[in-house]
Order: structure tokens, then sequence, then C-alpha cells
């Protein structure tokens, strides 16, 4: 396993995302994903499966200091108070004395950023999260958050994959030391019938989501490839025993149209 660090944080370079995993089938793929070496799991309290994430990482009987477990705060909850008494319910939920990290998952515009971000780092402090970050925040909301939080930032988490090319965000992390987490990495599994990258992956003896996946990790992005599908598990953390050449990397980066693709929320997100 590869990590990618940022402010005092090392972020496993592949992690599983668990949105739409519920239930038992979440707990069974986080146990199995965590037996088959995964390392980082992201989770989020609007995704209502932080208790089995948790009950997962228990059964899998590897240890918790080894796993990076990330979790995000609702926006509902931006008011510094909220954000205290839900970041203890995540906890609760997930039997956790404190995760890895803790994001804001979206901009709220109604409640002052200063003052989020002021609860966010009261509650790092406190020993709930080791490290803090946000998610979704723009180029301009990154410096924004930069300038206002009392604690370093780790990680803008964003939706970054070879058709969304996410250049600006991705310069603007650099800038700051941020990281660069990647969600959607293979594109909602629409990078499985991508000619480019299944002609990549001919001369690895690697799949379409392998190429894809490894393009981001060559990037020091960390990606966090969901799948319902145990098989699909050990396909996408199977990607570092091979790499990509500068010109592979330059195929793969040409994928991303220029103006972007409507995202799930039918717009095209204006990152910049
Ligand atoms: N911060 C945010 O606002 C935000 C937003 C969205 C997502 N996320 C996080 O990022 C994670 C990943 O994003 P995502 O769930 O939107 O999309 P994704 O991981 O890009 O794609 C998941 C889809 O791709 C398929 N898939 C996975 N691996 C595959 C492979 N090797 N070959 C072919 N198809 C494959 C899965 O189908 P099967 O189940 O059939 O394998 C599933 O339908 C989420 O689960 C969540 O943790 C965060």
């Amino acid at each position: 396993m590869q990590f990618v660090e940022a402010n005092g944080a090392r972020i496993p370079a592949i992690g599983l995302g668990t949105w739409e995993l519920r239930g038992r089938t979440c707990a069974r793929l986080v146990e199995q994903a965590l037996k088959l070496g995964y390392r980082h799991i992201d989770t989020a309290q609007i995704y209502e499966n932080e208790r089995e994430v948790g009950e997962g990482l228990r059964a899998s009987g590897v240890r918790r200091d080894d796993v990076f477990v990330t979790t995000k705060i609702w926006t509902t909850h931006f008011a510094p108070n909220d954000l205290e008494r839900s970041t203890k319910e995540s906890l609760a939920r997930l039997r956790l004395s404190a995760v890895d990290l803790l994001l804001l998952h979206w901009p709220n515009p109604h409640v002052p950023l200063a003052e989020t971000l002021g609860a966010l780092a009261h509650v790092k402090r406190l020993g709930m999260s080791r490290h803090i970050g946000v998610s979704n925040f723009t180029v301009a909301l990154v410096e924004e958050a930069v300038a206002l939080c009392p604690e370093p930032l780790a990680c803008d988490q964003v939706e970054y994959h070879p058709y969304l090319g996410q250049t600006k965000v991705r310069e603007a992390c650099a800038r700051h030391g941020l990281a660069v987490v990647a969600y959607s990495p293979v594109a909602k599994g629409r990078i499985k019938n991508d000619r480019t990258l299944a002609r990549i992956g001919q001369v690895h003896h690697k799949t379409a989501a392998q190429v894809c996946l490894r393009w981001l990790v060559q990037q020091n992005v960390s990606a966090i490839p969901r799948t319902s599908k145990i098989e699909r598990l050990s396909e996408n953390i199977d990607i570092f025993d091979f790499e990509l050449s500068q010109e592979e990397m330059h195929q793969v980066f040409q994928l991303a149209s220029a103006g972007g693709r409507l995202n799930d929320f039918g717009f095209a997100p204006k990152w910049d």
C-alpha cells in the first residue's frame, strides 16, 4: 500500500467508498476489504452506515490503529454546538473513540465558514479526530478555509476521475499541502467500457478500472472506489505492481472533456 502524506496525515492511497452500501452488505464488504488488505474506509453521516462500517472493522480482526477511517459531517450540523454533538454521535455509531479524518461534507453558505472550521478544529483538539479536512470545496473555498482554520487541513475530497480534470482544485490543494481524495474515482463504473483505458490495460494485463485507479495514485491522489461485489474489492486494490509510462499518463489525462460532465446532481460542478 502506498500513502499520500498531507499536513501530518498519512492517507492510504486506496480506500473503500461506502456510499449506498447498507446493512449486512456494508458490514460484510468492509470486513472483506480489510481482510484483503484495504486500510482505508470512507463513510459519512448521510450514508447511514457508520454503525455497519464499525461492525465490519471489528469483524475483520485488523487492529484499529492500522485502519484509516474517514467520516463526514452533514451540512445541517455545521453550527458549532451541532458539529461537536453530531461528531460524538458518529463516534458512538462507529463505536470508535476517534476517527482518522473528519470532513465537512459539502460547503454550507448559511453558516459562517469561520465558525464551522473553529468547531472542526475544536473537535480535533478534543481528540475526536486525528485529522480534519473538507469535501466539495472549490478553489476559492479551499483558499478561504486554509486562511480561516486554526488547525491544518489534510484534504479536499472531490469528484476526480479521467473524465473530470480538476486541474485548478488539484493545484490549490498542492499549494497548501492538502491531499486530493478522489471520489467517484471510476466515474461510477463508466470507465469500464473506456477504450483508451482498456487498451493501456492490455499492455499491463490489467483492467480499465485498474488503469484508472493507477493513474490517480501515480498523481499522489488517494482514491476511494466503491463496489458492492467482493470480487471487485481485489481488482480495485491490485494496482501496486505496475506503472504507467508518462505517455500513458498523458493519454488518460486527455480523456477529460473540456467543460466537465454532468454529475449525479444534474449540474456540471464549477470547481474552479
Ligand atoms: N464527498 C462526497 O460528496 C462524495 C460524493 C460521492 C462519493 N463519495 C465517496 O466516494 C466513494 C466512491 O464514489 P462513488 O460511489 O460515487 O463512485 P465510484 O466508486 O466511482 O463507482 C462505484 C460504481 O462503480 C462500479 N465499480 C466499482 N469498481 C468497479 C470495477 N473495478 N469495474 C467496474 N465497475 C466498478 C460499482 O459497481 P458494483 O457495485 O457493481 O461493483 C459502482 O456502481 C463513495 O462510495 C463515497 O464513499 C463522496
